[in-house]
């Protein structure tokens, strides 16, 4: 039987833009109750009313920073309030999404700088991790809770100048890994979803904000959106009690592999 999201707590990093915005409206859609978190908090005002009109149970949202384990225990406090001031309905967490994070500039390892690969590993990483290890004791025990991450097609291949995203990724693959091992017997599912070429502000942050070098990326080709991701997402969260999806790639039609991509413009 299909798992009902109705009315469960789902918790989603990067609920900002991208992906984690059209997550919060798919879980709202199905009736959830959302904590968002990501740093701009502007924008997650925006998307809280979004989900809210497409039928949230309820969409709260507090500042999250994930590279800080300060900011993500705060965060974490703040959920746990939200969640037992509404106890009567249901007590615990059921859904965690690991979304925060992304890639930061194409340099090769030459040209690297330590800012940007600082910031891949700790939001894609440290980040996964920290959130994770607060969240843990708010999710439901034997209840099918589950934790989901977003890796990416570049945790399973290299590129060149993907160097530090690729290993960030890779990361999140075993970490992923790891979770599922030490948490068999509690009931909660652990997966991960890892998307190949999708348009969001993915590529306008890892070319800080060159609009042209962002669009180019997709050019003559039909990307994901972020609505595919949010769709796989509420399917993965409401298999059967007993259904486990332990890794999903997910790519465009247009895209084999990361450097095959098909561009009509290139015909
Ligand atoms: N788009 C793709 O092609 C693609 C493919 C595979 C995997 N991914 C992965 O999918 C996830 C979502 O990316 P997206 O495509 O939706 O890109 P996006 O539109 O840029 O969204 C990224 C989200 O992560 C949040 N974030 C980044 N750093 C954060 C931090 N330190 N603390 C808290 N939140 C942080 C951003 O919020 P704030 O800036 O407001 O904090 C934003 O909400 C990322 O993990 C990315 O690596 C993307």
């Amino acid at each position: 039987m299909k798992f009902p999201l109705k009315n469960k707590w789902v918790l989603i990093t990067g609920a900002s833009s991208g992906f984690g915005a059209a997550a919060a409206r798919a879980f709202g859609r199905e009736g959830a109750k959302l904590l968002l978190g990501a740093r701009r908090v502007d924008r997650l005002n925006k998307v809280a009313a979004e989900s809210k009109k497409s039928g949230a149970a309820a969409a709260h949202f507090h500042k999250l920073d994930v590279t800080q384990t300060a900011s993500v225990e705060e965060f974490i406090f703040w959920a746990k309030q939200k969640i037992a001031n509404h106890k009567s309905s249901s007590g615990n967490l059921h859904v965690l999404i690991n979304n925060a994070g992304g890639a930061h500039s194409l340099d090769t390892i030459a040209e690297g700088k330590d800012a940007d690969w600082e910031a891949m590993i700790q939001s894609n990483v440290l980040g996964v991790l920290r959130v994770t290890r607060a969240a843990l004791p708010l999710l439901a025990r034997d209840a099918s809770a589950s934790i989901i991450n977003i890796g990416s097609v570049a945790g399973h291949a290299a590129y060149e100048g993907g160097a530090v995203y690729c290993a960030a990724k890779a990361g999140e693959l075993q970490i992923t890994r790891a979770l599922r091992l030490e948490l068999l017997g509690t009931g909660i599912r652990v997966g991960t979803l890892d998307p190949g070429l999708a348009e969001t502000e993915f590529s306008l942050v890892r070319f800080r904000g060159d609009d042209a070098s962002a669009k180019k990326v997709y050019e003559g080709m039909r990307p994901l959106t972020a609505e595919d991701i949010a769709e796989t997402l509420i399917w993965m969260a409401s298999r059967p009690a007993h259904v486990n999806i332990d890794e999903l790639i997910i790519k465009p039609v247009d895209q084999a592999a990361i450097g095959k991509v098909f561009r009509r413009s290139n015909r």
